[in-house]
């Protein structure tokens, strides 16, 4: 078993990677002073493969474990399921020390994390992430939310996890097309930190696809490290963490303009870092060769690097001029300086179609 750590302060926390863990959780779990009662939060596809092991696991040490089941897909991570959960912890009795475990990708991870939020305040939650996306990314660093009509994500809180349990062995019912989502966010640690991590995912290629679990595992362990170290550094995004945005601003726009349904996150992740690996290059910041490994980088792993030649250019700018991330009148954009380093750099409004003429 491996375990990283999250530095924070009292709110500090583990995360475990390992293989076959899933039934540990429950002793793991008795060296906290949670009340008896957990709540597991799930969907049905996530809880028909993994539930009962993770309840068994819990039963075994005696705790009283009950489920609640939402519908699975993005559009269920909603104000209304978040109240609906929250009615059912009232009517279950569940006090302030009670806890929830969120056992599935990043949908069940987000909702869990923003009921936990506010539930009498505050209470415990684990996160139990069973996609790669959910393992290397939102499982850590204390974001939650729920979507809302007029934004992806626009409820929500910071709120940290009290440890994250990263089973790998999970991933081995992950459709391939979600794990390569997972595989874009995994190439982002690299190319904004650890040039050692973005070789090892172009050499381990075939094993990492292959789902070889010791391939899988390290490359897990270093994305929670890299994701560990920022989150302490800055938990509320107050500067360096937004560098975790690379790729994303173009990616945002590109999923605001499908209505999130032609692209899965991380694909639109992946075309978001190829598109700003060359703006990095014309702005004379990245060299080409950089670029190209990049690029090819991405493509190995089955992903896009290109925008769907039906897709308006001038649509994109305009999403990319309301994008959330404007401050002030700027846009903030990560750059590549090079592969394992970016810098924050802003963007007047005005320029912003003179940088996104792609
Ligand atoms: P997801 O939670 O929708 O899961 C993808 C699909 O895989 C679902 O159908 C799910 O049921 C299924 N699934 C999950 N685990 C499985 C398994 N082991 N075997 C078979 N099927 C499995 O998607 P996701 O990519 O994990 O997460 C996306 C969400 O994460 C978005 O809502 C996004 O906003 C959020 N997110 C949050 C953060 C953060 O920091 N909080 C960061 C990135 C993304
Ligand atoms: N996924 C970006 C962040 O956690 O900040």
């Amino acid at each position: 078993m491996k375990i990283v750590k999250v530095l924070l302060g009292n709110r500090s926390y583990n995360i475990f990677i390992g293989c076959g863990i899933l039934s540990e959780i429950g002793s793991e779990l008795l060296r906290f002073n949670f009340s008896q009662r957990i709540v597991i939060i799930s969907n049905p596809k996530v809880f028909s493969l993994y539930g009962s092991i993770v309840v068994d696991s819990l039963k075994k040490v005696n705790f009283e474990v009950s489920s609640l089941i939402i519908p699975d897909g993005e559009s269920y991570k909603d104000y209304f399921w978040s109240y609906h959960i929250l009615s059912e912890l009232l009517s279950r009795g569940l006090d302030r020390n009670s806890c929830l475990i969120a056992l599935g990708g990043g949908v069940i991870g987000d909702i869990t994390g923003f009921v936990a939020s506010v539930y009498m305040r505050g209470i415990n939650f684990v996160q139990i992430p069973t996609t790669l996306l959910s393992q290397v990314d939102s499982s850590v660093g204390g974001k939650t939310g729920v979507n809302h009509p007029l934004g992806k994500n626009m409820i929500g809180t910071f709120y940290q996890p009290r440890l994250v349990w990263i089973d790998v062995d999970t991933l081995k019912t992950l459709p391939m097309r979600e794990f390569l989502c997972g595989m874009a966010e995994t190439i982002k640690y690299g190319i904004i930190w650890d040039e050692d991590l973005f070789k090892t995912i172009e050499a381990e290629r075939l094993n990492i696809l292959g789902l070889s679990q010791s391939h899988i595992g390290d490359v897990i362990k270093r994305a929670c490290e890299i994701k560990a170290h920022i989150v302490s550094m800055d938990e509320r995004e107050a500067g360096l963490r937004s560098i975790l945005n690379f790729g994303h601003t173009i990616g945002h726009a590109i999923e605001t303009e499908t209505s999130y349904s032609r692209f899965l996150h991380g694909e639109a992740v992946a075309i978001g870092m190829s598109l700003e690996a060359s703006l990095s290059e014309r702005m004379g910041i990245l060299d080409k060769v950089s670029v190209l490994r990049i690029k090819s980088l991405i493509n190995s792993y089955g992903l896009s690097t290109e925008l769907p030649p039906d897709m308006d250019l001038e649509h994109l700018i305009k999403h990319i001029e309301i994008d959330k991330k404007r401050e002030n009148g700027e846009i903030k954009i990560i750059i590549p300086e090079r592969i394992g380093k970016v810098r924050i750099k802003k963007i007047p409004l005005e320029d912003v179609r003179r940088y996104f003429e792609l």
